[in-house]
């Protein structure tokens, strides 16, 4: 070999050697998960299981951080935060979304979905995967649906007829829909983080709220709600999200890996909902600390048509088209 040749290729094989040494030392990503429910939720669950996921497939290149309990953020700041840059994942729920867009507004619409199928019939959908994009001009991005399940009322006294929810408080959460809802039965909506209800309710501060069977359990408002109407008037589910700059700027290796991870934590945590609306609503029955008021049917109906007006008061901002798909799901 030519004095000039053995140059070249000791030169080719050292910069090909600090090459791979800076590539396996390079930083490795970074993703805040913030929530605000408890871990043993579909949601706190499904954070713990991307978290697992990512660090047994992508250990050392991707690290996954979760924060439940509003520990890092409530949900009222993580959407600033995520744009920001400092947080990268969240799962708000749909209703917490006004600031950045009028669509999904369409998930608080009372007496939309007649159960869990059809709602994830809906969100899988056309329209549903069209409403992934819904905050894409605000520089976010749906990454995924994840459950929850249907929404019930809790108060300090049995609510059976909308009369009964006349002139009470409820704290409901940052959507002009459910302020609209609870107008129309003649009670007061306050809108309140999510980390305050507890503390709210206990004091007597105001007089019901409306959740989930997981997160009437897991946050304990069972305890100091005696009374819980299984209404199933509405959905509570989660926009999975992301901010465009994080999400465009992974490596174009990784991002498939990632989303993989997510689309089956997001499967998981679906399983864990559809358990826990059954096994969180026995053990409150069980703790005897809160009553469970079953509606008759002619009761339900005076709900029904006391707050399905509210529909036609959102219908221009939300799409006629979104509206008519999501009928068409039940
Ligand atoms: C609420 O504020 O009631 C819910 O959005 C909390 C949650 O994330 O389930």
């Amino acid at each position: 070999m030519s004095k000039s040749k053995v140059l070249l290729t000791s030169l080719v094989v050292a910069v090909a050697f600090v090459a791979s040494a800076s590539v396996a030392m390079a930083a490795p990503i970074k993703i805040k998960f913030s929530h605000v429910v408890a871990e043993n939720t579909p949601k706190g669950q499904m954070a713990n299981k991307f978290k697992q996921l990512i660090d047994e497939r992508l250990g050392g290149k991707v690290i996954v951080e979760v924060f439940p309990n509003s520990q890092l953020f409530g949900d009222n700041k993580v959407l600033e935060a995520m744009l920001l840059g400092d947080v990268q994942i969240a799962a708000p729920s749909l209703s917490k979304f006004k600031k950045y867009t009028k669509s999904l507004q369409i998930f608080d619409l009372p007496f939309l979905f007649k159960d869990m199928a059809a709602v994830e019939k809906f969100q899988q959908g056309p329209e549903g995967q069209k409403l992934l994009m819904a905050t894409k001009k605000k520089g976010l991005i749906g990454l995924g649906y994840l459950h929850n399940g249907l929404k019930q009322l809790s108060a300090s006294s049995p609510l059976r007829v909308p009369a009964d929810a006349k002139n009470k408080k409820f704290r409901i959460m940052s959507s002009d829909v459910l302020a609209a809802q609870f107008e129309a039965v003649g009670a007061m909506p306050l809108k309140k983080p999510f980390s305050e209800v507890f503390t709210l309710l206990q004091t007597r501060a105001i007089d019901g709220q409306e959740n989930t069977w997981s997160n009437i359990y897991s946050k304990k408002f069972f305890e100091v709600q005696p009374y819980i109407t299984e209404s199933n008037h509405g959905v509570l589910d989660y926009f999975v999200i992301t901010s465009t700059e994080f999400w465009m700027g992974l490596p174009d290796d990784l991002r498939p890996q990632i989303k993989k991870a997510l689309d089956e934590a997001i499967l998981f945590g679906n399983t864990v909902a559809a358990e826990k609306a059954i096994a969180d609503r026995q053990k409150i029955i069980d703790s005897k600390r809160s009553e469970i008021v079953t509606l008759t049917d002619a009761e339900r109906q005076q709900w029904v048509n006391v707050m399905k007006p509210v529909w036609k008061q959102f219908e221009d901002q939300i799409g006629k088209n979104f509206i008519e798909a999501a009928i068409k799901s039940n």
